[in-house]
Parts: structure tokens; sequence; C-alpha cells
């Protein structure tokens, strides 16, 4: 695929798959948040067998934790648009689906599980694909998806303005290319007017320190939107350099986004009315 297709393809999504660090920037999300998600995948009761649907798989680490759960018995289908990085997941059974979630059906009926972190809030129409993710459950099934409200981003002990210029123009530009920096707020509104029930929701923050393997992730973030925000006469070159030795300066900690989790569960076939 050239870069050219990789920016159509995900026209309204206003990160680049095909962005030579895009990968580096997937794995260090994962390190942020695949330890909550998996203790919300142990809590959900994921288990040997189950048949399970990771939706924006990214770089496939929740795909391979699920993988190594289900075992032989179970099933994994890893859907992303840029399918390229879940090969190796592939060479060990995962299922791997080419998918547009704005306007490609899954699977119907056929998960126990399906998740979903940090796709939805990228997207124009947030009720048409959570539609889709519950068309993909069978009955009984759960849906969880994950979001973020980006304000506490950067909160520090160091000074209340600390990486606040950079958040402000980072975000603004994501907001103007689509991204809903409330996302996990409308998740649940949105699994709260479906058909599950059982719709709950909670918050989860980390605290990233300068210099780890989660800090990278900001540094590649900022990176990324550099020339956006350089283009816009936001910030500077040299501004943007300094922030990003902020982000490497084992001195430094701040808050990460608020991951917001929803989960909801598709009526079993027996019952014939909500509980919620
Ligand atoms: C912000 S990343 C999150 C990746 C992973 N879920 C995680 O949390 O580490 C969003 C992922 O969704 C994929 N994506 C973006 N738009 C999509 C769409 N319309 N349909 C399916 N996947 C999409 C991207 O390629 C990327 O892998």
């Amino acid at each position: 695929m050239t870069v050219q297709d990789g920016a159509k393809q995900a026209q309204g999504y206003v990160f680049n798959p095909t962005w030579d660090l895009e990968t580096e920037r997937l794995i260090t999300n994962e390190a942020i948040w695949d330890p909550g998600t998996i203790e919300r995948f142990e809590r959900l009761g994921v288990d040997r067998g189950w048949a399970c649907l990771e939706v924006g798989a990214g770089a496939g680490g929740a795909a391979e934790w699920l993988l190594e759960r289900v075992g032989s018995t179970g099933r994994v289908v890893a859907a992303d648009l840029e399918v390229g990085r879940l090969d190796r997941l592939a060479e060990r059974g995962v299922e791997v689906l080419r998918n547009d979630l704005r306007t490609e059906e899954l699977p119907a009926e056929s998960f126990d599980l399906v998740h979903a972190r940090m796709l939805i809030q990228h997207l124009q129409d947030r009720e048409a694909a959570v539609a889709r993710l519950i068309r993909a459950l069978r009955p009984g099934g759960w849906l969880f998806v994950e979001d973020t409200d980006s304000l506490p981003l950067f909160r520090s002990y160091r000074s209340e303005r600390f990486l606040t210029d950079i958040k402000e123009a980072g975000y603004g530009l994501m907001r103007q290319a689509g991204h809903e920096p409330r996302g996990g707020h409308f998740d649940l509104e949105i699994a709260l007017n479906s058909e599950l029930t059982e719709v709950s929701a909670e918050g989860r923050v980390v605290m990233v320190h300068g210099g780890s393997e989660q800090a990278r992730h900001y540094q590649l973030w900022l990176e990324f939107m550099r020339p956006k925000i350089v283009a816009a006469g936001l910030l500077s070159d040299a501004r943007i350099d300094e922030a990003i030795a902020e982000m490497g300066d084992p001195a430094n900690r701040w808050l990460s986004q608020v991951l917001i989790s929803t989960f909801g569960r598709k009526p079993p076939a027996t019952d014939t009315g909500g509980n919620r």
C-alpha cells in the first residue's frame, strides 16, 4: 500500500496508519493502556473457548493476550484498516480482517466479546460504528469500548502550565480533524441508548514518567503532530523540540488522559426485557 492509499483509506482519522513511526507509536500506546485493559478482560471472565473480536487492533497487543487466553478452542479476530502490523499474529492463529468500521459490516452475531480501544472517538458517525460492533455480538456477549477524556493530560507537579501549550495546539488540531476529546463519555451515552443491558462505565488514568516507554508515546504523538502544528503557526519547531526533551526527562511526571471503559451486554436470546 502506498502512503497515498493509506492517507485516503484513513480519511477522517487524524493519524496516518502508514507513517514510518506509527508502529512504534501504537506499541508505546499499548505500554500505557494494555495492563488496565487486560485487568478488565479478566474481570469480564474472558476464558478458554471464547470468540473475541478486537476492532482497530493497532499493533495487536490486546489481540495477542486474547489469543493466549482463549486457547485452541477459542477464536480471535483482529480487525483494522491497516493489517500489516498483525501478520505476526496471523501466523499464530489470529484471524486478521481488513475492515473499515465506518462503512463495512463485521461478521454478525459471532462473538462473546467485542473490544475497541481509542477507535470510536475518531469516527464521525459513532452511533453507526457502535451499532456495527453490537451486531457482531452473540446474544449474551459483551461489548467493551474504551475512549478518552483528555482533560487531565499533562497535569504535573512541575507547573500549572506544564505542556499546556502543546496540548492546546495538538488537541485543537486533532479536534478539527474529527477526533472527539470527550469520546469516552459519548460511548456510554450510545451504550445506554442501545439494546445493551448491564451497561456500566469507569475511567482510569496512568502516571507517566519522563523518559519511559509510555512517555515515548507522547513524544511520537508530538512528532506526528509537529508539521501540522508548525504549519498552522501555533508553535515553533524550537518549542516542540523543547517539549520533546521535557517528555524525555526522568524528573518530569504527568497524568495521561482518562481512559473511559464502557461495558454492556447483548441480551441473551431468551431474555425478552432489558434490566438497565
Ligand atoms: C489510536 S489507534 C488505537 C490502536 C489500539 N486499539 C490501541 O488502543 O492500542 C486506532 C486504530 O484504529 C485503526 N482505525 C482507524 N480508523 C479505522 C476505521 N475506520 N476502521 C477500522 N480501524 C480503524 C487505526 O489503523 C489504528 O490501528
